[in-house]
């Protein structure tokens, strides 16, 4: 059997072209699985998993959730607000009195940067980051690509545009090295102080014009302003945001062809995608969606796979 060159998935950063094709097929074949009318398969009946959200999710949580469940695991979960974290508690420790109940694998959201690296260090568990601070989000970057792919067959020079927060984005950041490994082109689109400085070193162009860049792509993906992440503000208003930087039906109109949208959600409606957009056929936020949780399960299935317990 394939298996994957890692044994916990941190970033794409430290994830191999054949392990992207591997997660790929897996997911592929698990999409048909949660498409039958039973819709679980048993491989992981003797796993424990747990998912520790240290900061709020909806989507990402509710997704990995039903994929380890859609494969029998065992789930626990556990989220900051209702936590000893509050009390005290180192996050070395939190983890650990977790891991002292017998849990294989770790689903991790957390705030700070780097978090999912320095725990897997720590602790002898495999561990799955599902996003750290403004870092990397390697299960958002797969099922995004996972789903143009669907679309386009093959990203080999595809162009695909990033357009938003590109700043504080750990979506951003992760689908610009999948992408680039998968060979497609990448421009990103956002307000001066919202591009990271130096990031055309990571081989992707740049443009402050909305309309040069959607012209340009085959696809595009609308990015949110994190609000939460910011200090400083870094544009006038959201208004002005919106003028020059938002998704509206007028300006897909305008193409020469139709190109594909994507979110990775939460949308903020009226801000960087207008509802008659995020509601469009051109819109595949919703096959992300579902694309997520057959992606997830590859992601828990390849991992679990590695961790000398056999699985069902
Ligand atoms: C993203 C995240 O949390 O980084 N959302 C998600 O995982 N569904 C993007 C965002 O919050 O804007």
């Amino acid at each position: 059997m394939k298996t994957l060159s890692v044994s916990h998935l941190l970033g794409i950063k430290n994830l191999k072209l054949e392990d992207l094709h591997l997660i790929f097929e897996t997911a592929t074949h698990f999409k048909e699985v949660i498409n039958r009318p039973i819709k679980k398969v048993p491989s992981l009946r003797d796993i424990t998993i747990a998912n520790l959200f240290f900061e709020n999710s909806t989507r990402t949580k509710l997704s990995f959730e039903l994929a380890e469940k859609r494969l029998s695991a065992d789930v626990i979960n556990f989220s900051s607000a209702q936590s000893s974290i509050n009390k005290g508690e180192t996050l070395v420790d939190t983890v650990n009195n977790i891991l002292a109940m017998k849990v294989d694998i770790v689903v991790m959201r957390h705030p700070n940067s780097g978090a999912a690296h320095y725990i897997s260090k720590h602790v002898k568990s495999c561990i799955i980051n599902a996003g750290d601070g403004t870092h990397e989000h390697p299960s958002q970057a797969l099922l995004d690509t996972f789903s143009l792919q669907e679309k386009f067959g093959n990203l080999t020079g595809r162009r695909i545009a990033i357009v938003g927060d590109i700043l504080h984005s750990r979506v951003a950041l992760s689908n610009i090295y999948a992408l680039k490994m998968l060979g497609a082109e990448v421009r990103l689109c956002a307000p001066k102080s919202l591009l990271p400085k130096h990031i055309e070193s990571m081989g992707v162009s740049v443009s402050t014009d909305l309309m040069e860049v959607l012209n340009w792509c085959d696809a595009v993906n609308m990015l949110r302003v994190q609000n939460e992440r910011m200090e400083l503000s870094y544009f006038p208003n959201t208004r002005e945001y919106s003028q020059n930087f938002g998704l509206t039906g007028e300006r897909l109109s305008q193409l020469r062809k139709k190109i594909v949208v994507l979110h990775p959600g939460p949308i903020n409606r009226g801000v960087e995608i207008t509802s008659e957009v995020a509601d469009s056929e051109q819109a595949i936020i919703l096959d992300q969606v579902e694309n997520g949780v057959a992606v997830r399960m590859a992601i828990i299935y390849l991992l679990a796979s590695k961790l000398n317990i056999p699985l069902k």
